[in-house]
């Protein structure tokens, strides 16, 4: 249970930032994704006003972060901010950024591993793998070993906090052919799925792989908010294929569970766990044989060593 049994659907990011605020006082949080409309930026509101050491906005595009930063500091003028420039479905690129982090910043306490895209072509990156999978999951897999790894800015541990969706319940790993070479496409909800999925695993991989060296890390599902991203995976079209009620939250109620993830002490005996509306929720139902299980979680660690060419 988070630290406040009472937190729910309805809960902002700013009540938890500021029942949690001594925990986010000096730490330095790297946040992926950081575009106006989405949620990594209103994460980064939600905890500028309780003193973090540093921020740090990654994104692809430059003008995005310099966005981010206008808006932060029109908020809060004394906030410490870095920008940081990585494209995530460019291995080249996510090692350069790694690079630059632990060569510039002696330590990272939170990584938000939040951005995301949902492809509705098949594209394939510079190398080789599909798009939604290689931003989603392995982009982020590969940037946090790299701040993990001995001489990295997290070589002393920290919180990982990998921002998934409902839709790890639609779709499994393809373990044959995850770069789709030969499954069909369609509208891309199976490499969205399969990468959600992949979030959820990475989170358990990594509290059985690095607990011990006081690595925790949670993955959660933020509900439904009217960012750039829902905007354009047009919601209404998908509730009524997929059959699901639409609850929308506000932004800041989408972000509360981003800070319960990445600030809340209570979560430290559970670590790997997936967080729904500010709570632990454990995975139930036919999902379970696919984003759950020591096995399911080493195989995703396997299959992204191999996938970026380095073993952890
Ligand atoms: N909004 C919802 O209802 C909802 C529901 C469930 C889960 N989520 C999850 O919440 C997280 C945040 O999504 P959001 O709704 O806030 O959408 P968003 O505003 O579109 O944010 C996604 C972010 O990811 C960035 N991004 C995409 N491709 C990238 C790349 N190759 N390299 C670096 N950054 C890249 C985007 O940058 P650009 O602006 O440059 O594209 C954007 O900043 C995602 O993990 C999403 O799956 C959202």
């Amino acid at each position: 249970m988070s630290s406040n049994a009472s937190w729910d659907i309805s809960t902002t990011s700013d009540e938890v930032a500021a029942a949690l605020s001594s925990h986010i006082k000096d730490k330095t949080v790297l946040v992926t994704g950081i575009s106006p409309d989405g949620l990594g930026l209103d994460f980064c509101r939600a905890i500028a006003s309780h003193s973090p050491k540093l921020i740090i906005l990654a994104a692809r595009n430059p003008s995005k972060i310099a966005a981010a930063e206008e808006y932060l500091r029109s908020l809060h003028p004394d906030v410490p901010l870095k920008p940081l420039q990585i494209d995530l479905c460019s291995l080249r690129s996510v090692r350069e950024a790694a690079a630059h982090v632990n060569e510039t910043v002696p330590r990272v306490d939170v990584l938000v591993n939040n951005a995301a895209m949902h492809a509705k072509e098949l594209v394939r990156t510079e190398d080789g793998l599909e798009t939604s999978f290689s931003t989603n999951h392995i982009g982020h897999f590969l940037l946090t070993n790299l701040l993990l790894k001995e001489g990295g800015a997290m070589r002393d541990g920290g919180r990982v906090v990998n921002v998934t969706s409902n839709s790890f319940r639609r779709g499994a790993i393809l373990w044959d052919d995850p770069s789709f070479l030969k499954t069909p496409f369609g509208e891309g909800w199976a490499a969205y799925s399969q990468s959600k999925t992949a979030n959820v695993l990475f989170s358990a991989a990594l509290a059985q792989r690095f607990g011990d060296r006081k690595v925790y890390s949670y993955s959660l599902h933020p509900g439904l908010i009217n960012t750039a991203m829902a905007k354009k995976m047009d919601m209404d079209n998908f509730s009524q294929r997929f059959n699901v009620t639409l609850h929308w939250k506000t932004f800041a109620q989408g972000t509360a569970t981003h800070v319960v993830a990445a600030f809340d002490p209570s979560l430290e005996p559970h670590n790997g766990a997936f967080l729904t509306d500010c709570q632990i929720k454990p995975i139930t139902g036919p999902e379970a044989e696919w984003a759950t299980g020591k096995e399911n979680a080493e195989r995703l660690w396997k299959l992204s060593e191999e996938l970026v060419g380095e073993k952890f």
